[in-house]
């Protein structure tokens, strides 16, 4: 028990934590974004999907109940590391040192939080139905929850459509250095697989933004309508 709460304590233990909710909430993106590209393949195969998910209530409240503790944990293991590197900073920063940190690692933080007000914006809309309680009334011709069509009317606002893509270009950038920074954390980097590991974090953090931009722009292209 003591060694645990001190692997806890450690920076190294909250840096495996930060590896360990990432990869679940990875996970949670890759499996939503391929579950939603079937709005592609319309509205039969989308409600039915959406019927299935919620089928098992024990099953749907476990899921959902274990991805708002990653998110938790996540988030409060990312202020206790930066509040603890901004401790450990000296006074003055030496200039000249060139600054390496790149624009993603420089953003991560303030990404992180972005994408925690898209979380929150994106469960009112198409979750609890806070920004269009209608939404949340629409039915097919099999009676089910017309997920499928409050998709389409969600993203036929060029506003709303044009802020998800922008959420999507912030998740690309956190995923482009967390899967990276993940690896590094459980001492998978080194200098043979540095670059590898920088290249499909990138190349992963792409494909994500594709998939998941693509469902806005094809509505606002009128290609799914
Ligand atoms: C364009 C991209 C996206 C689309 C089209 C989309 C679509 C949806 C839809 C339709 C629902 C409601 C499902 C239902 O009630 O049957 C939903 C729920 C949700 N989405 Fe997304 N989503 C997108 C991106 C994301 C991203 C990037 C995240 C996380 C970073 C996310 C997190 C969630 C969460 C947490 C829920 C609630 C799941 C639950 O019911 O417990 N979504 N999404």
């Amino acid at each position: 028990m003591t060694s645990f709460s001190a692997l806890y304590d450690s920076t190294l233990g909250k840096k495996y934590i930060m590896a360990l909710t990432g990869a679940g909430l990875f996970g949670f993106v890759v499996v939503h974004m391929l579950g939603n590209l079937q709005l592609f393949l319309g509205p039969e195969p989308l409600n039915r999907y959406a019927v299935f998910l919620k089928s098992k209530p024990g099953l749907l409240w476990g899921a959902r109940l274990g991805l708002l503790l990653l998110v938790f944990l996540h988030i409060l293991t990312a202020v206790q590391l930066t509040l603890r590197n901004r401790a450990a900073r000296p006074e003055k920063y030496d200039r000249s040192k060139p600054y390496r940190a790149s624009y993603a690692s420089r953003t991560l933080f303030l990404g992180g939080l972005a994408l925690f007000a898209f979380v929150v914006y994106h469960l009112m809309h198409f979750t609890v139905g806070t920004v269009d309680p209608s939404y949340l009334k629409l039915r097919d011709a099999a009676n089910r929850h017309d997920v499928y069509r409050m998709t389409i009317l969600g993203f036929s606002h060029p506003g709303v459509s044009a802020f998800y893509i922008a959420c999507m270009a912030v998740l690309c950038l956190h995923l482009s250095h967390g899967v990276g920074s993940a690896f590094q954390s459980i001492g998978f980097k080194n200098k043979q697989t540095a670059v590898w590991i920088d290249r499909v974090s990138k190349i992963l953090g792409v494909v994500v933004f594709l998939g998941n931009s693509s469902m806005p722009l094809a509505v606002l292209a009128g290609i799914l309508r």
